[in-house]
């Protein structure tokens, strides 16, 4: 893979700026990463790469041997190193639900601070409509002038966490979003050698794809889950629905697992931070709130399921639990709904066991007084039912003869339709799914 190469800083360097800097340096160009978090530049300048990602590691440590990637918390000497920025930092929620900014406006005053000659601010990191204006007017305040200092352009990141690397090489597209051809004309040059389809448009537009995206994604699954939640009622199997389904063009079978709801760090936050900005800009997007809804009521439905295998009652018995991650293949667990359903179940006086293959030491941030173990056996030991919360494949290749010969009930409650009911079925287990027996 050859193109023209570019030297460029990534500030912040979580998922986003970690697989963008490690891609990026791949492809040859001078890549300097500058993040606030001391220590995360520490265990990377360490060889250690403190995300499970598969194959991140391996990318990162590489490039730093052959000198193409650097990492430090000296933002000024990030971006005086570099022609264009990439900037990565997050965009969390605010408490009513609004995009907090405050990253992106740090970034941007140490930006500001620091610009010694023209360069590109491109934006990854997913912000509502005015974000660049606000950015404009702090860099204003640092005395810099838009098109003399800088251009900003809006490149959303649509890289799924668990395969950051491979969509980093295999991009289903490029967005771009500037408003000058010869800002558009650089990003397309850096991202030329993968071969991906590439959409030029303007920023405001650049932003909306994002957020559309995201939006439609979670839509797929409230939907899916509805069906799941007919099928249980109506005696369907909404696998074979699927199946069904899915060879229809205008539908295919992709994004359609239904289970527990969409969590993780951008649906929620993106769809609520999405329809707070149309209704400030005075629309009421009363179909993205209802997707919304469906994610919180699923959450009560597969809790309901449970106590109703319980016999009612969740108080004081033990439940075991695997799958902490917000989905499998990464050690992510920030807004998962395993670990609401978890503070859930202990709400309702339930005693947690649970396992995850690489989601412990980040779910221990969030979980207090849990007992967490490393090994699948050692959580289901005693335990009046099993809950699966994230597909990791592991848990495809439980040894069912010993799980049932430890388990106190033999109920499994299969909350993202990972396992096979039949086999588990022919063990003697009480299984259910969502929208499969
Ligand atoms: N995680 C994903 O799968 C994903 C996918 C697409 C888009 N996005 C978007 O990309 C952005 C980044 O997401 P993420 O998951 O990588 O976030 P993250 O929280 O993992 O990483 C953000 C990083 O920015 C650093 N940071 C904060 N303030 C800083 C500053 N002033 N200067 C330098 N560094 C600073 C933080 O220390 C952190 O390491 C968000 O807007 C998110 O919505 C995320």
């Amino acid at each position: 893979m050859t193109g023209k190469r570019y030297k460029i800083s990534i500030i912040g360097t979580g998922f986003v700026g970690l697989a963008t800097g490690a891609g990026l340096a791949e492809l040859g160009n001078e890549v300097i990463c500058a993040d606030v978090d001391r220590d995360k530049i520490d265990s990377l300048n360490n060889g250690y790469v403190p995300i499970y990602e598969d194959g991140l590691s391996e990318l990162i440590n590489k490039n730093r041997r052959l000198s193409r990637i650097y990492f430090t918390i000296d933002i000024a000497l990030a971006v005086k190193s570099s022609d264009i920025i990439f900037l990565c930092v997050g965009t969390p929620s605010e408490e009513n639900g609004e995009v907090d900014l405050s990253q992106v406006e740090s970034a941007t005053e140490d930006i500001g601070k620091s610009l010694d000659r023209y360069k590109i601010i491109a934006i990854k990191s997913t912000i509502p409509i005015g974000t660049l204006e606000l950015m404009e007017d702090i860099l204003k305040r640092e005395g810099r002038i838009r098109g003399e200092d800088y251009d900003l352009a809006v490149v959303p990141e649509f890289l799924r966490e668990g395969r950051a690397v491979y969509d980093f090489f295999n991009p289903t597209r490029i967005v771009i979003g500037a408003d000058k051809e010869k800002v558009d004309k650089i990003l397309a040059e850096i991202f030329l050698p993968l071969n991906a389809p590439i959409v030029h448009t303007s920023p405001v537009t650049a932003q909306l794809i994002k957020y559309a995206s995201n939006a439609f994604l979670a839509a797929r699954i409230s939907f899916i889950n509805e069906i799941a939640n007919i099928c249980d009622h109506v005696g369907a199997n909404v696998k074979e629905v699927i199946e069904g389904m899915k060879y229809d063009k205008r539908i295919g079978g992709d994004y359609f697992s239904p289970g527990i709801g969409f969590g993780g760090p951008c649906l929620i936050k993106d769809l609520i931070g999405f329809i707070k900005m149309a209704e400030k800009y005075g629309y009421k997007a009363n179909y993205l709130r209802s997707i919304l809804e469906k994610n919180k009521q699923q959450t009560e439905y597969v809790l309901n399921k449970l106590r109703r295998l319980l016999g009612d009652s969740i108080k004081d018995r033990d439940i075991g639990v695997l799958g902490l991650t917000f989905k499998p293949n990464t050690n992510d667990v920030r807004n998962s709904l395993a670990i609401e359903i978890i503070r859930k179940l202990r709400e309702n006086g339930a005693n947690i066991k649970a396992y995850d293959p690489k989601g412990i030491e980040e779910a221990k941030k969030y979980l207090d007084g849990i007992n967490l173990y490393n090994d699948i056996y050692e959580t289901t030991e005693n335990v009046d039912a099993l809950i699966i919360l994230t597909a990791w494949e592991e848990f495809k290749e439980i040894d069912l003869e010993r799980l049932r010969s430890l388990m106190k009930n033999p109920i499994i409650l299969d909350g993202v339709n990972v396992l096979d009911s039949k086999r588990f079925k022919s063990y003697g287990f009480i299984y259910e799914g969502i929208g499969v027996r």
